[in-house]
């Protein structure tokens, strides 16, 4: 896929080492009643830039709440998050905003389209936030034509089957073309042929951009997809595991 904006290089200077994303021991506790739960127990994880990297484990075991804590929508109730080298977790609502929209695209497990918005309207969201080159309503629309839905362009979500509403989440996600993608059970809701596209566009935008994908999924075919498997159970880290593909 040709993308109309550049590639994501590291900052001159910066360490060869830096990763696009660390996480360092990331607890998460919620009350629950007059309990608390613990939902993450110490979670450390580094990705370097350019790894499409699959989150998987059990259903509860902790992957949605560690994409939400370290795409910055959540705060960890301690640990670090670090996104290109910088602490998110004492970011300003400000700061973390700005981070979010230049840096992070995130499909969400419930899709959270604005319901009043059209598919198009949907995608062109974050382009008015920030500064973005080119015209949104036309990136919009080259989005959704490459996740299939040309001809869906003006339809609200409820005029969207789960399916394509999953692909129009898709679509704002790459939208803004962020250096890092974090995607929650993105093919949940798709056929064979739907994931296989978005599947395809995951790897060509990694290629032609080295943007990084995590993907929390249940999908083999996507975990397949990925260079790198990392097992959440009741979270903690139970495995972590580089395919021998990715090293080709
Ligand atoms: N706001 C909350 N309050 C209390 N418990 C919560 C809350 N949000 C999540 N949990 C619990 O935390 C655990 C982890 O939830 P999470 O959504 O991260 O799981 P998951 O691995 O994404 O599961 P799935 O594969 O089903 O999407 C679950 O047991 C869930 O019930
Ligand atoms: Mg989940």
């Amino acid at each position: 896929m040709e993308t109309s904006l550049g590639p994501h290089r590291q900052q001159p200077g910066a360490a060869a080492i830096g990763a696009a994303l660390e996480a360092i021991a990331v607890y998460k506790s919620l009350p629950l009643g007059r309990e608390r739960i613990d939902i993450l127990k110490g979670v450390s994880l580094r990705i370097q830039h350019g790894e499409l990297v699959a989150i998987i484990g059990p259903s509860g075991s902790g992957k949605s709440t560690l994409l939400g804590i370290i795409a910055g929508l959540d705060r960890p109730t301690q640990g670090q998050v670090l996104v290109d080298g910088v602490d998110i977790t004492r970011a300003s609502e400000g700061q973390l905003a700005s981070i979010r929209n230049q840096k992070i695209g995130m499909v969400f497990q419930a899709f959270n389209l604005i319901p009043t918005l059209t598919a198009q309207e949907n995608v062109e969201v974050p382009l008015y936030v920030g500064k973005h080159p080119g015209s949104p309503a036309s990136r919009a629309q080259e989005l959704l034509t490459l996740v299939g839905l040309g001809h869906r362009l003006g339809n609200k979500p409820n005029q969207l089957s789960g399916g394509e509403q999953q692909r129009v989440a898709v679509a704002r996600a790459l939208a803004t073309n962020p250096a890092i993608i974090i995607m929650d059970e993105p093919t949940g809701n798709l056929d064979r042929a739907n994931s296989e596209n978005v599947l395809r566009m995951v790897r060509d935008l990694r290629a032609s951009t080295g943007t990084t994908f995590i993907i929390a999924t249940h999908d083999p075919t996507v975990a397949a997809t990925c260079d790198r498997a990392i097992t959440i159970v009741d979270g903690l880290i139970a495995g972590d595991a580089t395919s021998a593909r990715s090293a080709s």
